[in-house]
């Protein structure tokens, strides 16, 4: 990991080695190499279920040793950063055993299965003075950063709605398995991927004070395993559409959705002003559409990424060459790494991905009981 080997050495402990486990090590094998930080990220431990996966990941994500015990990950003492990504339900142990021992947590979204969950990880992180962050990833895409610069230059003018979707088709088939994803405690698809569309639009336009939401569960049972033809009934949503009111008094709606036929990456946004509009996905990532025009020649233009949209140019020097979904996360571990040496917050951190979480528990409150809810914690 890193090419700077005078920089003093940050030992990295590593739990899971599925989808994000290989993400998080790819960004902490290439950060070194593309940021110019202090200290010099090592991999030195990864934990997954077995002694056998461990070794086996080990092996292949280039980390020295590996254990089968989480535990001893944590309290190893060349560890100075855990990365967690196992299953939700894991996150509160794993963070809380990390905390305790006064190492800095990186952790998956979200944060935890409940917000009480999440309150418990954010003050024990708080009270421990350690650096956290949690993987709202898409937030680092240098267009996002673009979207947010431009609605706060107040170049679009005054914000007057939000249109916001997270939608995804990996759940549409009936036949994928129950996972950790489908558990009560996995949150369903507001959980899994509607956190991602409410830390977004928190990001670009500010705390959500009230929402009216409306979910459904379209497949209602699964099988229990892959291949299984034994099913059990689905108790999460597979798709929420929420109504938002945000605390600044712009009203908007988001959707989240995993059984979306179609849609891959669908993590968009509209968001209208006074004189113009924003809009964006995830599917085109290096692509932002501004509309700010009048007369014969309005419309939306296209602006493409390219290395006058840092930290684009760490990545490559040419426009139209494209970042991709794991440089987001290399730009989220530099920043994490950058933390943790200086000492410095995440961001975001845990405090954040409560207020995240707390918005989910509100809509899923509000979709059980027709009601608008109020987030709790927001005026
Ligand atoms: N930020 C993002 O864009 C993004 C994308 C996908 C998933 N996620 C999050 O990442 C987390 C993991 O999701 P995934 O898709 O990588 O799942 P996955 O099933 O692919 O990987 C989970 C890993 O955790 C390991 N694991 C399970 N129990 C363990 C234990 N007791 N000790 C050690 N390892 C254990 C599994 O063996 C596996 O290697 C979830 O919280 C999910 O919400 C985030």
């Amino acid at each position: 990991m890193g090419i700077e080997t005078s920089k003093p050495a940050v030992g990295i402990g590593l739990i899971g080695s599925g989808f994000m486990g290989k993400c998080h090590a790819n960004a902490f094998r290439s950060v070194g190499g593309l940021f110019d930080l202090p200290v010099r990220p090592v991999a030195e431990i990864l934990a997954d279920m077995t002694d056998e996966v461990a070794q086996r990941s080990a092996a292949a994500l280039g980390f020295k040793r590996s254990t089968s015990d989480w535990q001893k990950l944590v309290d190893d003492p060349a560890v100075d950063i855990v990365a967690i990504t196992a299953p939700n339900v894991l996150h509160e142990p794993m963070a809380l055993a990390a905390i305790a021992a006064g190492k800095t947590v990186y952790c998956e979204k979200p944060l935890s299965t409940t917000a009480a969950s999440a309150r418990k990880m954010t003050e024990a992180a708080e009270a421990a003075g350690v650096v956290t962050m949690v993987g709202f990833n898409f937030l680092r895409n240098p267009m996002i950063g673009l979207a947010r610069e431009i609605i706060t230059s107040g170049e679009i003018g005054e914000i007057t709605g939000f249109r916001g979707r997270h939608a995804e088709n990996y759940m549409s088939s009936p036949d994928v398995p129950h996972s950790f994803r489908t558990a009560i405690e996995g949150g369903g698809a507001l959980a899994d991927i509607g956190s991602h569309i409410i830390s977004m639009a928190r990001y670009l336009l500010g705390p959500i004070a009230d929402t009216c939401a409306d979910s459904h569960t379209i497949v209602r049972d699964r099988p229990v395993s892959a291949g299984s033809s034994h099913r059990a009934p689905v108790e999460v949503d597979d798709m929420t559409h929420a109504l938002v009111r945000f605390d600044s008094g712009v009203a908007g709606s988001l959707e989240a959705n995993w059984a979306a036929s179609g849609r891959t990456m669908d993590l968009s946004f509209e968001i209208t002003g006074t004189k113009g509009a924003v809009a964006f996905s995830q599917e085109f990532m290096n692509e932002l559409r501004l509309y700010t025009g009048v007369g014969a020649r309005a419309g939306f233009k296209r602006i493409e990424a390219g290395s006058q949209h840092p930290p684009y140019g760490q990545f490559c020097p040419a426009p139209g060459h494209h970042l991709g979904f794991n440089d987001l996360k290399v730009i989220e571990v530099a920043q994490l790494v950058d933390a943790h040496a200086s000492g410095g917050t995440g961001f975001p951190d845990f405090r954040e991905a409560l207020v995240v979480q707390e918005t989910v528990e509100a809509m899923q409150e509000s979709a059980r009981s027709g009601a608008w809810v109020t987030v709790p914690g927001v005026s």
